[in-house]
């Protein structure tokens, strides 16, 4: 009884060792295809990855249209490469003859590294992905654009990756012209209609700034192992998404209950998310939840007055956006994150500059956009010609 729990315990210490030690690059490279990474400084000093992945035959210099893919909330790179799914959009993309790179954010495991500034403290963990739009999304553009030598770029987002675009759009509306087509998976602006259980439970202590908000704000969030213990994520890391409560925990804290992704992407799904980010970027979701406004972080009315010269957080100026192409947007009735009604307002603002595509799926939920095993048919066929239509376009 006593060796076999040893035993026990020894296995599940050397699987804490071993999973997350591959990367994104040992991702790629086991599916088949090269990998390169590079590394870009934001101006405020957080050093970021990329990964951009080749097809082993293709020739090194030829100059193709480059895909950008952004990750969402808890992910990173590893989302768009994660073993188990059979149509990954970013292998579809490097054999429809694209160029593809992989971002990733500031604070998560491929942005963790700043000079100044060390992960324990709180000063590293405060940024929300207001910081990440304005700051690492346009220093990411700049940087591919200069090592490709293009002048434009495709651009996908998950999640958070979709709610940076529109943040940045909004706000530096010149960056519309460095995109080609603009793709966004489960789009994240307007909340107010969201579902998910994990925002309403946090929208009680955070939906409005108080004392607690930069207490827990400026820290990372789970990435505490006793709190990950607590929850469950560590035992599904462990045991390799195997636990009963796996699937549970996937559908809680990922966007609902999804049909589309396949049991066998949890292993390497829980070996990677929830990955490394700030408490902030969830609470100014949660923000957004309570308020049903899409805009800046909350400081309190001091705090905003400090900041922002008005008391309550300025609005993101969607107004502003004005793409050469319009936005395609991709969503769900389903995903708890990405409300159907929140969706359809932020089309209605967006008007003609937006094109919507409704997957009109039960159960087809946030992770479903990318890890689904039908996202050939019902998402990455209408990128691809998207993308397709509009380098015909500017080939004129
Ligand atoms: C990029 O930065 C990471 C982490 O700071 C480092 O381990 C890696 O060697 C760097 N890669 C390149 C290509 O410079
Ligand atoms: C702050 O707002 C007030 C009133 O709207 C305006 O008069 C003032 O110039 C603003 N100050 C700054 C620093 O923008
Ligand atoms: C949207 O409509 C306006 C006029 O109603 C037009 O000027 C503009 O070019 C259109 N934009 C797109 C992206 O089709």
């Amino acid at each position: 009884m006593k060796n076999s729990i040893l035993i026990l315990i020894s296995v599940a210490f050397l699987k804490l060792k071993n999973v997350g030690a591959e990367t994104t690059a040992d991702r790629v490279k086991s599916a088949g295809y090269l990998s390169e990474s590079y590394n870009v400084t934001t101006r405020d000093g957080f050093r970021l990855t990329l990964f951009r992945i080749k097809k082993p035959s293709e020739p090194s210099h030829t100059q193709r249209p480059v895909a950008l893919l952004m990750h969402g909330l808890l992910s990173s790179s590893d989302l768009w490469v994660l073993k188990g799914v059979p149509d990954l959009l970013a292998y579809a993309l490097v054999e429809n003859g694209y160029d593809v790179w992989l971002a990733n954010t500031r604070g998560n495991p491929y942005g963790g590294y700043h000079p100044k500034l060390s992960l324990n403290s709180r000063e590293y963990w405060r940024f929300s992905w207001h910081e990440i739009a304005v700051v690492d999304l346009p220093n990411i553009i700049d940087y591919v654009l200069e090592a490709t030598q293009q002048g434009t770029l495709h651009y996908v987002g998950h999640s958070q990756g979709t709610t940076v675009i529109l943040v940045l759009l909004s706000t530096y509306p010149e960056y519309s012209e460095k995109l080609r087509s603009v793709h966004l998976l489960a789009p994240v602006s307007f909340m107010e209609n969201s579902r998910s259980t994990m925002i309403r439970a946090l929208s009680l202590p955070f939906g409005s700034y108080s004392f607690i908000t930069p207490w827990f704000g400026d820290t990372s969030l789970l990435e505490n192992v006793f709190i990950r213990n607590i929850l469950g994520f560590e035992s599904c890391r462990r045991t390799e998404g195997a636990l009963f409560i796996c699937p549970y925990l996937f559908f809680v804290g990922f966007g609902g209950r999804s049909d589309y992704t396949l049991e066998n992407v949890y292993p390497d799904f829980y070996s990677t998310h929830p990955a490394r980010c700030s408490m902030n970027q969830a609470i100014h979701f949660v923000q957004l939840y309570k308020s049903g406004h899409f805009r800046q972080f909350d400081f309190g009315t001091k705090g905003n007055e400090q900041r922002y010269n008005q008391t309550t957080p300025p609005d993101y100026q969607l107004v502003n956006i004005n793409p050469r192409f319009p936005l395609h947007l991709y969503h769900s009735k389903d995903d708890t994150f990405s409300a159907k009604e929140d969706v359809e307002h932020l089309v209605t603002l967006l008007g003609n500059k937006s094109v919507r595509h409704f997957i009109d799926l039960n159960n087809f939920a946030h992770m479903d956009f990318v890890l689904g095993y039908n996202v050939k048919d019902v998402v990455n066929g209408d990128v691809l010609s998207e993308m397709k239509r509009v380098d015909g376009l500017l080939a004129g």
